[in-house]
Parts: C-alpha cells; structure tokens; sequence
C-alpha cells in the first residue's frame, strides 16, 4: 500500500498531480493516499518526490536518483535498433544465467496495461529438454496433419522452431490480464535489445509460441496453469556463423497519416 510520510511531506503535490487515479488527497497542507482509491503501484508519486516520503508497505518506493544520459545515447540507441536481427544459429554453450536474470529483471521496467507486468518467463537451457520438446511438436504435427511445413523442414536439417538455440526463454501470462498479449511483446522487445546489446542472438519464435499453445504434452510438461497461454517465445544463444556485416535493405517505408 502506498503511504505518504507525513513528518516528511512539504505538500508540494507533486504525487497528486502525477498520480494517474487520484489516489492522493491535500490534507493540512500536506497529502495523504486514500487506501480506498485504486493504487495500480506505479510509484511515479515516488519518483516526482523532492523529499522522498512516499513508501510501499513500508519500504521506500523509489530507487536512486535519474542521471542524464552520455551525449551519444540516440547514436546508440539507433545503431541497436538498426543492428539488431534474428538469429537462429547459434553455438552450444547456453547463455550466461547472470546475463538473462540481470535483463529479465530490467523488463520489469517496461511499460505494461495498468501496471500488471502479467508475463512470467520459463528459461529453458537443457538441450534433452528441447529434443523432447522438438519430439512432442514434430509427433503432434504427424499426427494432426497442422503445420506439415515444421517437419517438411526439419527433414532437411531446418529447425524452424528453435534452429539451433541453446537456450529458449517462453513467455506466459494470465489470459484475463488486462493486455496479456502487448504487454508481452513489450516485454519481450525490451528484452530483445537488452540481449542483444550483450552479444546475446535472438530469434522470436512464432512457430514455437504456436506450438507451446497448440501441443498438449508441452502445456503439460511446463505445468501451463489454467487459465495462462503462451504469449511469446525466443530461441536465443551466441551466434554462430552468422555475421551481420551490413544493415539490410527494409522493403517497407513508415506509412503515416498526419493529421
Ligand atoms: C512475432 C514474431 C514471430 C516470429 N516468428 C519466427 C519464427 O517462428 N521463426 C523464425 O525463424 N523467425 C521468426 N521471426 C523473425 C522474423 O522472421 C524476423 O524478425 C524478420 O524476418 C526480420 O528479420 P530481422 O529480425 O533480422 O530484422 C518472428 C518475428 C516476430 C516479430
């Protein structure tokens, strides 16, 4: 619960005018949070504070204080985005355990509907896991006839859910969150340039997302519990052999209406 400490608080009502549900109220020159408004834990209130007296259930609810960015911050942060791609070869050894928790973490950063953050990941790092994976997809497709195009190309060596990953990160949530889907696709892009920055390739796996929803044994295998889909997935790993030496062409130019 959000809490305005009161020995603190100068009234300057920086919280009020921030807060997105009128969850403050000015109280004697001061402001005090109204438990019974829908506080949806964003703690901007938090972070506009000049004198830090906002806490969360009794904890402080912001962190340090904002620093300015380096002068070349959109200089990079174009090239990241103009340099990022998809990859789906990658070499055995599975991704660093400190490099994914430190960017799933960071996720928790990105925005999402009413502040839910609903998307739970699954880190998958043992290749017996994803033979057995790739088994119950490719005996599934057999044996429904969806998708014959999977194992059409897995015949000729082409992995098309998961190419070569050493590591596969699934991304569920809650069907009846607010914006279950979007805000898992945030999540996931946040997640896609952080990785990627570190040298960490990824692909997004429709296919795979596709399947982990589709095929009953996987829903069972990661205990899906009722009620959760599968909103994303990446196969990822270090690359191997494939070495973007230039920015592609895009085929398709912004198309905007200004109004
Ligand atoms: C939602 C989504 C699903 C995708 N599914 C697959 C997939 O199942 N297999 C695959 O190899 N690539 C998949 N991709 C990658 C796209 O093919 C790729 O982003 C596109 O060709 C552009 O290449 P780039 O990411 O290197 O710029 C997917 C991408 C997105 C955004």
């Amino acid at each position: 619960m959000i809490q305005v400490n009161q020995d603190i608080c100068v009234g300057c009502l920086r919280c009020l005018n921030v807060c997105n549900f009128r969850v403050f109220d000015p109280v004697d020159g001061r402001v005090a949070a109204n438990p019974k408004r829908g506080c949806m834990g964003c703690m901007h209130c938090a972070a506009v504070c000049p004198m830090g007296a906002i806490s969360w259930n009794g904890e402080p609810a912001a962190h340090e204080e904002v620093e300015s960015y380096d002068d070349n911050i959109k200089e990079q942060l174009v090239r990241l985005v103009r340099q990022r791609r998809s990859y789906r070869h990658f070499r055995e050894h599975p991704v660093d355990e400190e490099i994914l928790k430190e960017a799933l973490e960071l996720v928790s950063w990105a925005p999402s509907a009413k502040n839910q953050h609903p998307t739970k990941w699954i880190v998958v790092r043992s290749k017996e896991r994803m033979d057995d994976m790739m088994e119950k997809i490719l005996a599934w497709i057999d044996e429904t006839g969806t998708s014959a195009e999977i194992a059409e190309e897995y015949q000729h060596g082409n992995n098309v859910v998961m190419g070569t990953a050493s590591t596969l990160i699934l991304a569920y949530a809650p069907d009846d969150a607010v914006n279950p889907k979007q805000d898992t696709a945030i999540a996931m892009a946040t997640l896609e340039l952080l990785l990627q920055s570190q040298g960490v390739g990824t692909c997004w796996g429709g296919y795979l997302t596709r399947m982990l929803n589709a095929v009953p044994t996987l829903r069972e295998d990661f205990a899906l519990p009722a009620g959760h889909s599968f909103y994303g997935a990446f196969m990822l790993g270090y690359p191997q052999d494939e070495d973007y030496l230039r920015v592609p062409r895009r085929l398709k130019q912004a198309d905007i209406t200004w109004k």
